[in-house]
C-alpha cells in the first residue's frame, strides 16, 4: 500500500435503463464507498469515479417499447441512479455518463489508438437480423419455443424454463421480441480485438502475478484463461452508441463493453486536469469494485486493451462480490423481483444507514446471499439499535444523570483491570478495522466495529455506574464511587469518540450524529485518532443524546414482502416484456407499455367518480392515508398510498375517480374498498385523475 502515491477507485457504470436495486448497492457502491471513505479518512490522495453506462442494446429496445428516444431513456434513469447514489452517501467524486462529449472523445480516440497500431482484425460475419425493426439482433432478442422442454418464451440464448442453452437456430418458431419478424441471417462486417494474442501475457500478469486477489475472482479469470480466448468483435450495427471512427463503418458504433471501462478513464477527465497522474503513473494504486457479472470485462478484456494501448495502468485489484438473492430468489429486474433502492429511500426515510448497514453486514463476498425483509428488521432491532445505538445512548444518558454532561476525569489511580481492558480493545479495535478494509473485508471490518459497541455494553454492564450513586443525599457518593463513576463514563465517552471514526465508512449519517452530539468537529474522523482514548477533553459538555436508529415494526416489514410479492411480474409476461441478458440488462420497474387487453378486460373494471370527504393518516404507516370517499350511491373507506405526496386536509373535498369493484383488502388492519387512480410524472409526484369540470359522485365512467 504504502508503495503506491494515490489510489484510483472506480465503481462499475450502472446502465441507465432502470434504477438500482440493492443488489447492486451490495455488489459494488457499498463497499467501494466504504473504501473510499476510510482511505479519505486516512488522508490518501484518493479519487472515486462513476457514472452511468448509457449505451447498448437495452437502451435502444427500451426507447423503442416506450415510444422515446434512447437519450430520453438514458435522461430519466441518470438523474434517478445519481439521486439514489447522493442520497445512500455513496460519495463520488463525480458521477458522470458515457453519452458526454469527453467520453465520446476518449472511447473514440482509445479505438483509433488500436486500430492505427493494426490491432484489430476486420472480419464479416453473418448475424441474425429483424427486416421489419431494421436491427441486427442480438440472440437475447429472438425468442422461440425451446425445443427441450416446449416453453414457448425461450430466449435465443438460453432457456429460463429448463435451464438449457441454446442458440437462435434451435429456437422452434424463431421470432424477434422487436417485432415478431422471423430473423434472417443477413452478412456485416466488424472489428475484432484478438484476445488469444493477450493470453500468455494476462496470464502471467493474473495467475502468477495477482494470486492475492479474491478466490472467486482469480478463480473466474483461472477459467477463462485455461479454456482460452478467442477474438471479440469491438463494434456492433446499431445508431445509439460512440461511432466508429472509420471511414467505412457507416451505421456502426463501439461495443458498449468496449466503450464503457473506458468511461472510467473519461470520467476522471472531467473530474480533474490531473487525470493522467491517475491512469498514467505507475504509483497509482487502480482497483476496479464490480459484481461478478463484469469480472472478465475488468479482468482480462479492459486489461488487455489497456496493455494494448500502453499508456495506462492496469487494475492492482478487481475486488468484485458474488450476488445477492432476495427472500431465496435470484433478482430478476425484468419480473420486479427485486427492492429498488430509490423506492426504499421514499418507503424507510431516514433510514439510509440501515440499509448501509445491512447491505454491508451480509454482503456477498465469497459466495452468493440472501436478502431477506426479517433479516432486515432483526439486524436493525438487534444490532443497530441494541447494541450499537444502545451503548451510545446509555453512555450519554448516564454521563448527564451522574456527571453533570461534561466529561469527567480519568483518575489513573483508581483504574482496574476491567478499565484496562477496554483501553486495550479500543487500540485493537482500531488494527482490526483497518486490515479488514484494506484487505476488503468490509463485513468481517464492520462487524469488528459492532462488536467493539458490544463490548462497550459488557463493561457498562458490569461496572453499573448507577449503583454507586449514594441515595442519600446528606451523605454523597463516596470519593471512591465517584472516580469509578468517573472512569466508567470517561472511557465510554471515549468509547463513543473512536465509534464515531470507526463506523464512519459504513454509516457516515450516525457517525455525523455523533460528532453533533459530542459537539466535535468532522477533523475528528481523521483515522489516525481511532484507538486513542484522549478525545474527548476533560469538563467538556456534551449535548443530550439523540436516538441513532429507531425499531423497525413489524407491520413495516409485512408490507415490504407483500409489495415485493405483489410486484412480481409473471414470467410470460415478463419475458414478452423485456429481455434480460447478464450483461446487457435492460431493467425497470417502470411498467410502461402493458400488454394489450381485450375489451371485455377493460369492461371488467367498473370506475366511478367521487369525492373525498375526509382524509387521516393511518397510523404508523408513512405512506398511507385513509379516505373516506362519496360514490353518490354509498359512501367507501379507501386506503390509498399517497401520504407521502399530499397532506390530509389539502385533497378534501377533491374530485376522484375511482376503481370501485376492486376486491377488498386490508391494510394496517383497515379494510379497503377500492382504489383512486393517479398519476405519476417524471419526478415520480403524484397527481389526481379527475374529471375536467365539477360533476356528481357516482357517476360511471366508460
Ligand atoms: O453490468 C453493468 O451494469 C455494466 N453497465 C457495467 C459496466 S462497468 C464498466 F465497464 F463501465
Ligand atoms: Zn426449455
Amino acid at each position: 500500500m504504502t508503495d503506491y502515491k494515490r489510489i484510483l477507485v472506480t465503481a462499475a457504470l450502472p446502465y441507465a435503463n432502470g434504477p438500482v436495486h440493492i443488489g447492486h448497492m451490495a455488489g459494488v457502491y457499498i463497499p467501494a464507498d466504504i473504501y473510499v471513505r476510510y482511505q479519505r479518512a486516512q488522508k490518501r490522495d484518493i479519487k472515486f469515479v462513476c457514472g452511468s453506462d448509457e449505451h447498448g442494446v437495452p437502451i435502444t429496445i427500451r426507447a423503442m417499447k416506450e415510444g422515446i428516444t434512447p437519450q430520453q431513456v438514458v435522461d430519466k434513469y441518470h438523474a434517478i441512479i445519481k439521486d439514489s447514489f447522493e442520497k445512500m452517501g455513496i460519495s463520488l467524486d463525480i458521477y458522470s455518463r458515457t453519452s458526454n462529449k469527453v467520453h465520446h472523445e476518449t472511447a473514440s480516440d482509445f479505438f483509433k489508438t488500436l486500430y492505427d497500431k493494426g490491432l484489430f482484425e476486420e472480419k464479416e460475419t453473418e448475424q441474425f437480423y429483424d427486416e421489419k425493426a431494421k436491427v441486427f439482433l442480438a440472440d437475447r432478442y429472438i425468442t422461440g419455443t425451446c425445443p427441450i422442454c416446449g416453453n414457448p418464451n425461450a430466449y435465443g440464448d438460453q432457456c429460463e424454463r429448463c435451464g438449457s442453452s441454446l442458440s437462435p437456430e434451435m429456437l422452434i418458431n424463431p421470432h424477434s421480441t422487436l417485432s415478431d419478424a422471423v430473423p434472417i441471417k443477413r452478412k456485416t462486417k466488424h472489428w475484432y480485438f484478438p484476445l488469444q494474442n493477450y493470453e500468455h501475457w494476462l496470464s502471467e500478469w493474473i495467475l502468477d502475478g495477482h494470486k492475492e486477489w479474491k478466490p472467486n475472482v482469480y478463480g473466474q479469470c483461472k477459467s477463462w484463461l485455461d479454456t482460452g480466448l478467442q477474438s471479440r468483435a469491438m463494434t456492433r450495427d446499431s445508431n445509439w452508441g460512440i461511432k466508429v471512427p472509420l471511414p467505412d463503418a457507416e451505421g456502426k458504433v463501439l461495443y458498449v463493453w468496449f466503450d464503457a471501462p473506458i468511461g472510467y478513464i473519461s470520467a476522471t477527465k472531467e473530474l480533474t486536469d490531473q487525470w493522467s497522474d491517475y491512469w498514467c503513473k505507475e504509483d497509482t494504486k487502480l482497483i476496479h469494485f464490480i459484481g461478478k457479472d463484469n469480472i472478465v470485462f475488468h479482468c482480462i478484456i479492459f486489461p488487455a486493451m489497456l496493455k494494448a494501448h500502453e499508456n495506462f495502468v492496469l487494475p492492482d485489484n478487481v475486488p468484485a462480490n458474488e450476488f445477492l438473492n432476495i427472500e431465496g430468489e435470484k433478482v430478476s429486474t425484468s419480473r420486479n423481483w427485486a427492492v429498488w433502492v430509490n423506492e426504499y429511500l421514499v418507503d424507510f426515510p431516514g433510514c439510509e444507514d440501515v440499509l448501509r448497514y445491512v447491505l454491508c453486514s451480509n454482503a456477498p463476498e465469497t459466495k452468493d446471499n440472501d436478502f431477506t425483509w426479517k433479516d432486515f428488521q432483526e439486524k436493525n432491532n438487534s444490532e443497530l439499535v441494541s447494541i450499537f445505538g444502545n451503548f451510545v445512548n446509555r453512555t450519554f444518558v448516564l454521563m448527564h444523570k451522574l456527571c453533570g454532561g461534561k466529561v469527567p476525569p480519568l483518575h489513573a489511580d483508581v483504574l482496574d483491570e476491567d478499565d484496562k481492558a477496554l483501553i486495550a480493545y479500543i487500540e485493537n479495535a482500531k488494527k482490526k478495522v483497518e486490515e479488514n478494509i484494506e484487505n476488503y473485508k468490509f463485513r468481517d471490518a464492520l462487524f469488528e466495529v459492532i462488536d467493539l459497541s458490544r463490548k462497550g455494553n459488557q463493561y457498562l454492564q458490569k461496572k453499573e455506574p448507577w449503583k454507586k450513586v449514594s441515595s442519600d443525599k446528606e451523605q454523597g457518593t463516596s470519593e471512591a464511587n465517584q472516580k469509578s463513576i468517573d472512569n466508567c463514563l470517561h472511557l465510554c465517552l471515549q468509547l463513543t469518540a473512536n465509534l464515531s471514526i470507526l463506523i464512519n465508512p459504513f454509516l457516515p449519517n450516525t457517525s455525523k450524529k455523533m460528532l453533533y452530539m459530542m459537539k466535535v468537529v468532522d477533523k475528528m474522523l481523521d483515522w489516525e485518532n481511532a484507538g486513542k482514548t484522549k478525545l474527548l477533553s476533560v469538563g467538556y459538555s456534551l449535548r443530550p443524546p439523540e436516538l441513532l436508529f429507531r425499531k423497525i415494526e413489524d407491520a413495516e416489514i409485512s408490507l415490504q414482502v407483500e409489495k415485493l410479492k405483489n410486484g412480481l411480474v409473471k414470467p410470460e409476461v415478463a419475458s414478452s416484456q423485456a429481455p434480460v441478458s447478464s450483461s446487457e440488462q435492460p431493467s425497470t420497474n417502470q411498467p410502461v407499455n402493458k400488454s394489450t387487453i381485450e375489451y371485455d378486460d377493460f369492461a371488467k373494471l367498473d370506475l366511478k367518480t367521487g369525492i373525498i370527504l375526509s382524509a387521516e393518516k393511518v397510523a404508523k404507516a408513512d405512506k398511507l392515508l385513509k379516505l373516506e370517499i362519496d360514490l353518490g350511491f354509498e359512501k367507501r373507506t379507501i386506503v390509498s398510498g399517497i401520504a407521502l405526496h399530499f397532506k390530509p386536509e389539502e385533497i378534501v373535498g377533491k374530485q376522484v375517480v375511482v376503481v370501485a369493484n376492486l376486491a377488498p383488502r386490508k391494510m394496517r388492519g383497515i379494510e379497503s374498498n377500492g382504489m383512486i387512480l393517479m398519476a405519476e410524472d417524471k419526478e415520480g409526484k403524484l397527481h389526481f385523475v379527475m374529471p375536467e369540470n365539477k360533476i356528481d359522485a357516482g357517476l360511471s365512467i366508460t
